[in-house]
């Protein structure tokens, strides 16, 4: 049985994708520092899966704590999603996110280099395409001048790994997601956004919730169908699968490049109102919103294709945004 690091794993995306490569019948060893999640989340996946993951409560930037787990751990892969993620806060503390996003990752390669291990998946972001010139995005396009830290770290992150992987041989693939949305059908895991949420869905969900008043919709004079911005919203459980399908094909050696990335997203584009609207009609209710200013830094429009994703790692989205949506708000009422 292949033994799989997961760094972050009691997080949103991490949590999700521990239970599908558990459910495809890998062992995997977690490492969080709890310090964007609960240790309760660890008991949700075993209540989903049946089985306890190896639980290490490690800071990836204390390097001799790495050094001492991959001492005492031997793993056959490593998916990489801890890292800090708010946009907007990431411009306020780089060199936290510089240490905590890259620093973690040098010692995170160092390891492997040093002890000839292989199969890296890591967390990127479609935020490296920034504006691009052409919809839907593809891996060909071009990587912008980074708009935020955090996208930034996501850019650098990947050159880190490519040189790495051309250096020492390690087989990586950068998976670049566009925007993750919804929970587990079990309604046992979904996203714990801290403080005031960032994004859109955890916004609607809580003002559905009546936790927060209003939502705010960032501008609706934008060059679109109905004026606003329009993302790819793929629902989080299709998100944790293509990590399976980026590690299965680094397992089989059916990469054609050390260092490969692909764009995961449903390959469609909604804009903000028809989130909202289709989250009222999914969940039959009425959401309090007003149109206001644009926000700083948003882009127009992003949203996939997929074309290589689906041909190269045999993946494609199953659930649409409905199905996101109806989780994301059983999710909520689970949470109030
Ligand atoms: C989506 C749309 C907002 C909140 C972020 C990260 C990116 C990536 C994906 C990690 C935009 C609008 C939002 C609100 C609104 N994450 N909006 N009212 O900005 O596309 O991307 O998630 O890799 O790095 O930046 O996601 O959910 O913040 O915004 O109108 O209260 O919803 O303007 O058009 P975004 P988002």
């Amino acid at each position: 049985m292949k033994r799989i690091l997961v760094t972050g794993g009691l997080g949103f995306i991490g949590s999700h994708t521990v239970v599908e490569l558990q459910n495809e019948g890998f062992e995997v060893v977690i490492i969080d520092n709890l310090s964007n999640t609960t240790i309760s989340v660890l008991d949700s996946i075993t209540e989903i899966t049946g089985i306890k993951p190896d639980f290490h409560q490690i800071d990836l930037r204390v390097k001799d704590d790495v050094k001492f787990f991959f001492d005492n751990n031997k793993v056959d892969g490593i998916i990489h999603f801890a890292a800090y993620k708010a946009v907007g806060e990431s411009m306020g503390k780089p060199l936290e996110y510089y240490e905590n996003n890259l620093g973690t990752l040098v010692y995170l390669l160092q390891e492997m280099r040093d002890r000839k291990l292989d199969n890296f998946i890591f967390s990127s972001s479609c935020t490296v395409y920034g504006q691009a010139d052409e919809l839907p995005i593809t891996e060909n396009a071009p990587v912008k001048a980074a708009e935020s830290v955090y996208g930034n770290t996501k850019q650098i992150g990947e050159e880190i790994i490519r040189d790495a992987s051309n250096a020492h041989n390690i087989n990586t693939i950068a998976l670049r997601y566009f925007n993750p949305v919804g929970a587990h059908p079990t309604v046992k895991i979904g996203e714990l956004p801290l403080g005031v949420p960032q994004n859109l869905i955890p916004f609607i969900t809580q003002t559905a919730a009546g936790i927060r008043e209003q939502l705010s919709v960032f501008g609706d004079d934008y060059p679109t169908e109905d004026g606003t911005a329009v993302r790819d919203y793929i629902h989080v459980v299709d998100l944790a699968k293509a990590h399976i399908a980026a590690l299965t094909r680094l397992i089989n050696k059916k990469n054609k490049k050390a260092f490969e990335y692909f764009n995961i997203g449903t390959g469609t584009g909604s804009s903000v109102l028809e989130v909202i609207n289709t989250f009222e009609k999914v969940n039959n209710l009425k959401l309090n919103y007003k149109i206001v200013d644009r926000r700083e830094g948003d882009v127009v429009a992003a949203y996939a294709d997929t074309t290589i994703a689906n041909k190269e790692l045999n993946w494609k989205t199953e659930k649409d945004l409905g199905e996101a949506l109806e989780s994301a708000w059983k999710w909520q009422q689970k949470q109030s």
